[in-house]
């Protein structure tokens, strides 16, 4: 009988939500921690936009509201573990042509402190079921070509590698999977 080969840890105690008045200081710090990677933590926050304003912005998001011209709803949410904002998530519920091209469904990122614990892995696990539950049944996740990273959480998640996309002079090529989001994917 084969042996079982033992997947990653899973971390225990991860919850996604939506952004509260109460994360803004951990929230502006993960924002300016990113920064080193050139990650949007805050998606779309604005220069010198108020945290009530942002955080209500926010919410109306997966209707549809408080979006620029152009961008499709989505729903965005904080990753917490530890008693700290680890992360964050931001699950697209339909593809527009950037996105298809070059964005994908979900976007995550963990800060630098929590790293290779596993959240992202989670994160992206529990952001599929989100997009489950708004109705996309094979998620488009991309990343950098150089992004080992990404790659790696998105392949443990069931991502089946379609190709690599190159973008505007300048930019990384992006790898793009499709995951679906029925197959309860994470720790293969
Ligand atoms: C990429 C990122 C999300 C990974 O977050 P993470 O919480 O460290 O990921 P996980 O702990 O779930 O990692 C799972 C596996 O991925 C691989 N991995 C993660 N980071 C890695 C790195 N820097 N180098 C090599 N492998 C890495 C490892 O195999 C890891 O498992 P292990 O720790 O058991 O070896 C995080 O580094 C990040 O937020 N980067 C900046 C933003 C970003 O790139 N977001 C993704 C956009 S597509």
């Amino acid at each position: 009988m084969a042996t079982p080969v033992p997947g990653p840890s899973v971390p225990a105690g991860v919850v996604l939500r939506p952004p509260e008045l109460s994360d803004e200081a951990e929230a502006r710090a993960a924002h300016a921690e990113l920064q080193v990677d050139s990650f949007e933590f805050l998606l779309g926050l604005g220069n010198d936009e108020a945290w009530p304003g942002y955080v209500s912005r926010v919410a109306g998001w997966p209707e549809g509201r408080g979006t620029e011209a152009g961008t499709v709803p989505s729903t965005f949410l904080f990753a917490h573990a530890e008693g700290h904002l680890v992360g964050r998530a931001s699950v697209r519920h339909r593809l527009n042509p950037w996105l298809e091209r070059w964005g994908g469904h979900i976007g995550y990122a963990v800060r630098p402190a929590f790293r290779r614990r596993g959240y992202a892995t989670e994160v992206l696990r529990q952001s599929l079921v989100v997009a489950r539950s708004v109705g996309v049944e094979l998620a488009l996740v991309t990343c950098d070509v150089d992004n080992v990273g990404s790659a790696a959480v998105i392949e443990r998640c069931g991502g089946v590698l379609e190709g690599i996309v190159d973008g505007e002079p300048g930019e990384t090529p992006k790898r793009r999977y499709w995951v679906s989001t029925t197959a309860g994917g994470a720790h293969q």
